[in-house]
């Protein structure tokens, strides 16, 4: 885990959380990645941050080597030096990145995030030395958590809605206990572009000289002692930041094809600030 303070934040600002972009897999989506930075470069106040399986990480001995898939990635530097070209033009605005699954295979040797973090110049760049999976963003006023995520979630569940929201309240059970103090909780991994919100129907009911009182409350900070607190689990927003990494493509099969999966969900999540306070996050297609 890594802790990052970010000081002297805009009083309105967004953060995209994005990731598992997996350059350069042949099937890294171009298009996403002009996307994402278009949307950086098109708006004041526009940061993001990353979630893991930045690269592709494989290597000509690795047993998921491909020489149709994985021909044009060469040295595992190469590969990181392939995503710091496709994000460079945007690495001012790069608040963190952290690893992923893919990372991980090679981090017996090789850490490629330590060098992609310098390179950008990102806050608390000293504090990138080893492997990382999961980083906490201290911003003022609220803190967002951001963990790479392992396992699959997948609803096979043939009423869309209910499958939808079976995705999320896996992911909310699986990470509502990693941390108590953060406003939103995102992973990458799982390639789907969802978000569920603070749950409307935390309603608290009081009474004040027997009048009952009905309270629909804001996310609140509890005190656990002075320094500490913690943010109700219904409270928070929760989601998942979406790939660049196409399924389904045309002339070969990736292993989503293979396996029969839903295609990979070409976004990532925007979270908008207002004076110290997350006042939405949705999803943004790429
Ligand atoms: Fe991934």
């Amino acid at each position: 885990m890594r802790n990052v303070k970010l000081v002297d934040m805009p009083s309105r600002y967004k953060v995209a959380a994005t990731g598992d972009q997996h350059i350069p897999h042949v099937d890294f989506a171009f298009g996403a990645g002009k996307n994402m930075r278009r949307w950086v470069k098109g708006g004041k106040n526009r940061y993001w941050v990353s979630n893991g399986d930045q690269s592709e990480a494989v290597a000509p001995t690795h047993k998921f080597f491909s020489v149709d898939k994985h021909s044009r990635m060469g040295r595992l530097s190469d590969q990181r030096d392939a995503f710091i070209s496709t994000f460079g033009s945007v690495a001012d605005k790069c608040l963190g990145l952290i690893d992923g699954n893919h990372e991980y295979r090679y981090h017996n040797i090789y850490l490629q995030t330590p060098d992609i973090a310098k390179e950008f110049n990102v806050p608390d760049a000293e504090k990138y030395n080893g492997y990382c999976a999961s980083a906490k963003y201290h911003f003022p006023g609220w803190k967002l958590w951001c963990w790479h995520g392992s396992g699959s979630i997948t609803s096979t569940t043939g009423e869309p809605l209910r499958r939808r929201l079976n995705r999320l309240l896996s992911l909310k059970r699986r990470i509502m206990y990693q941390q108590a103090d953060c406003d939103v909780m995102v992973a990458g991994h799982y390639h789907f572009a969802d978000v569920l919100p603070p749950s409307p129907d935390f309603l608290l009911v009081t009474d004040d000289d027997l009048n009952v009182q009905q309270h629909y409350p804001e996310p609140q900070k509890i005190p656990i002692d002075k320094k500490s607190y913690y943010i109700h689990h219904d409270q928070r927003w929760y989601g998942c930041s979406g790939s660049m990494l196409k399924g389904y493509v045309e002339g070969e099969s990736t292993y989503v094809e293979m396996k029969g999966l839903r295609p990979s969900e070409l976004g990532m999540l925007i979270i908008t600030v207002k004076d110290e306070k997350v006042t939405d996050v949705e999803v943004k297609r790429l």
